[in-house]
């Protein structure tokens, strides 16, 4: 599935009334599944005391339930206001490690304006996994979710 077509299925979901939750859940599921590459997918969700905390996710379970702003390629993406891509891992000073597979990783903020609501986490066990058209992928995905986290919390659903 191509990012528009994900977010066609997520956007139909939203007319059918399914909840913001189970949206999260198929929005990382449908891109964890757009990409062979793709070995680790989830949502890190950016709380008022600056932590992302995990949120769904496909893949193998990792110690890194919470991550201050600012620590690993996660917290770096937040504390800079710019998406990641790290083609090596190995190579990335600040880099968490979730699994010893993993070689290369992508964080795209899902952000509308000034505000970062949460980011989407890649891991892949391919070295450079992220090309510019994978990452223009995720990155409407992102988008697409950023306009739900807006809508929800305009709406005091979350
Ligand atoms: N590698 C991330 C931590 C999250 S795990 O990959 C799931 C980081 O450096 O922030």
């Amino acid at each position: 599935m191509t990012g528009d077509q994900i977010c066609q299925a997520l956007e139909d979901l939203r007319r059918n009334g399914v909840t913001f939750e189970l949206i999260l859940n198929r929005a990382v599921d449908l891109l964890h599944r757009s990409n062979s590459r793709f070995h680790w997918t989830g949502i890190y969700e950016l709380f008022p005391d600056n932590v992302l905390r995990l949120g769904p996710f496909i893949g193998a379970p990792t110690d890194h339930v919470f991550i201050a702003v600012g620590r690993g390629i996660c917290g770096t993406a937040v504390a800079e206001n710019r998406n990641i891509n790290v083609p090596d891992v190995a190579k990335a000073p600040n880099y968490l490690a979730c699994s010893t597979s993993t070689q290369s990783e992508l964080v795209v903020l899902i952000r509308k304006g000034r505000k970062i609501f949460a980011q989407i986490d890649i891991d892949s066990h391919e070295f450079n996994a992220f090309d510019p058209d994978t990452v223009t992928q995720v990155e409407k995905v992102a988008d697409w979710l950023a306009e739900a986290y807006a809508s929800a919390s305009s709406t005091g659903v979350s």
